[in-house]
């Protein structure tokens, strides 16, 4: 490595992180996990404070104890006494109701205290990560009670997580709800996805390099694909996902942000409001799947039994929380088109789907042939083209395919891979993949989050689909076993355009 730039990150500003939802799973797995990541690596303010709600009554004295357990479990770098106790201290539990306003004023009031003893300065910062019904009324509360108003140089945020909406029209009541309240600046819609280090890649790998933006465009590629495939299940989310199904889940929040990352033109700066506009506009280039489309270009489908690396797996409709005649989707892929100058013709085609062979997300880029097929009188009758692919989990980093002759006599040619492995350059870093996400929330750097247009644009382009779907359920459902790369007619949606997915070993 010739060159190796250092996070020159300062530490965040003096601030109160106050989770809703602190019981839940999400607390103990990641944001604690990447909390202790970031006071580590001295990124965390010295005056900050964690205050956690849940429903459950509990003491401030036994949730430190009860995280102190968590932590050893969950940390994703070695726990040390001497930061966790520092760690610990400004951790404090208030149980309550978030649908009552003592609670809020109790809140209020816990608040006031930690500032004192903590020197938080009145910066405060609230996660929600509560069930998304809720989502508006905190926000309603939290602003009667004084919660969320700037002044004097301080200031609120507020993260939302996913689904922000069911559908365009949720989402845009959601939006219009918090919008009321408080302004777009201060709500941050967080998308985990953005938190993976080869997603932020992306950017760099684009604009940090003159080599690949000139052939970045329909003259040169073929068509892009993208897969997010896992192995595991629902798991004990069978009530959520009922509701979900792989497309609302997947498609416009995560599978979105990768396309527009992929598909944007380069922002004026790097300023947060630069790099969303240009995504926005990806997202409101991609043309909406009209009703007459949808048979021939999204495909849904269902997991029965099967066997997923070797060990039996039930069928979804068999799983818990969900009906033995269950129409939800396990499993989506989609053709689409960004209707635009740059990408015109370029056809995305998108996978995702639960209890797949292999858990994998990447972006393939398939570039086209080359134009003259010069080889033709040795043998050879069929170039294989270039192709790069952006891994982003589990494996980060990026390869390329290209032709090389095979050496010998006679002509022949082998396709090749170049590839470059994140770990093998800058070795392995302990992440969760939320400390970004937190850090910049603490630095007011709004770049990694989704804005309300981008949000209610996504849900422009799947809506159609969503209708088709419910108003005609699936005949054939379940029609892939676990462990199998989906239904056929997944495949068939390449085929009928003479293209194939990317075999994934
Ligand atoms: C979540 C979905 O947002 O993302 C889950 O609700 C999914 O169903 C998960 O499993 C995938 O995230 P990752 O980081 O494991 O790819």
């Amino acid at each position: 490595m010739s060159e190796q730039s250092q996070n020159s990150g300062k530490p965040a500003d003096p601030c109160v992180m106050v989770i809703f939802g602190a019981t839940g799973d999400l607390t103990k797995r990641k944001l604690f996990p990447a909390l202790y990541n970031l006071a580590k690596s001295n990124l965390l303010s010295r005056e900050f404070a964690i205050v956690c709600t849940g429903r459950t009554e509990t003491t401030t004295e036994a949730f430190r104890e009860q995280i102190s357990q968590d932590i050893k479990k969950f940390a994703t770098s070695e726990v040390t006494d001497e930061i966790w106790d520092w760690f610990k201290q400004r951790i404090y539990y208030i149980g309550g109701d978030v649908k009552s306003a003592d609670f809020y004023q109790k809140l209020r009031e816990l608040l006031a205290q930690v500032d004192q003893s903590h020197g938080t300065r009145r910066n405060y910062f609230y996660y929600l990560a509560i069930a998304p019904q809720f989502f508006g009324e905190v926000v309603r509360q939290l602003t009667a009670a004084g919660l969320t108003q700037e002044e004097n140089n301080q200031w609120r945020r507020v993260i939302i997580e996913k689904p922000f909406g069911h559908d365009l029209e949720s989402a845009r009541a959601l939006n219009a709800e918090i919008r009321q309240v408080i302004d777009e600046r201060q709500i941050y819609r967080i998308d985990h996805y953005l938190g993976k280090e080869t997603v932020q890649n992306l950017l760099v790998f684009r604009f940090g390099n003159g080599l690949f933006e000139p052939i970045w465009n329909r003259r040169y590629i073929d068509h892009v694909q993208i897969t997010a495939s896992e192995t595991v299940g629902v798991e004990k989310r069978g009530g959520y996902y009922e509701t979900s199904g792989a497309m609302r889940d997947m498609i416009p929040n995560h599978l979105f942000q990768l396309v527009s990352l992929t598909a944007m033109e380069p922002p004026i700066s790097f300023d947060a409001n630069a790099v969303r506009d240009e995504q926005s506009k990806v997202l409101h280039a991609i043309a909406p799947i009209l009703p007459e489309e949808v048979l021939t270009r999204a495909v849904r489908g269902q997991y029965g039994e099967g066997l997923v690396k070797g060990e039996k797996a039930l069928g979804y409709r068999q799983e818990e929380q969900v009906s033995p005649t269950s129409a939800t989707e396990t499993y989506v892929a989609l053709k689409l088109t960004v209707d635009n100058w740059r990408w015109a013709g370029v056809p995305f085609y998108l996978r995702t789907g639960k209890h797949l062979p292999k858990r994998v997300t990447e972006i393939a880029i398939q570039f086209k042939s080359a134009p003259l097929m010069l080889f033709r009188d040795t043998g050879i009758d069929r170039l294989r083209t270039n192709r790069l692919v952006i891994h982003i989990q589990p494996d980060e980093g990026i390869s390329l395919r290209f032709g090389a002759k095979i050496p010998g006599p006679i002509m022949r040619i082998g396709a090749v891979e170049m590839d470059f492995n994140y770990i093998d350059y800058f070795g392995s870093v302990p992440s969760t993949g939320y400390e970004r996400l937190l850090y910049d929330c603490m630095v007011g750097d709004a770049t990694l989050f989704q804005r309300a247009d981008m949000v209610e644009a996504g849900w422009r382009v799947i809506e159609p689909v969503l209708d088709v779907w419910k108003a005609l359920p699936p005949r054939s459902f379940p029609n892939y076993p676990a462990g199998t790369w989906g239904p056929k007619e997944a495949d068939e949606l390449l085929e009928r355009d003479g293209r194939e997915w990317r075999p994934i070993e």
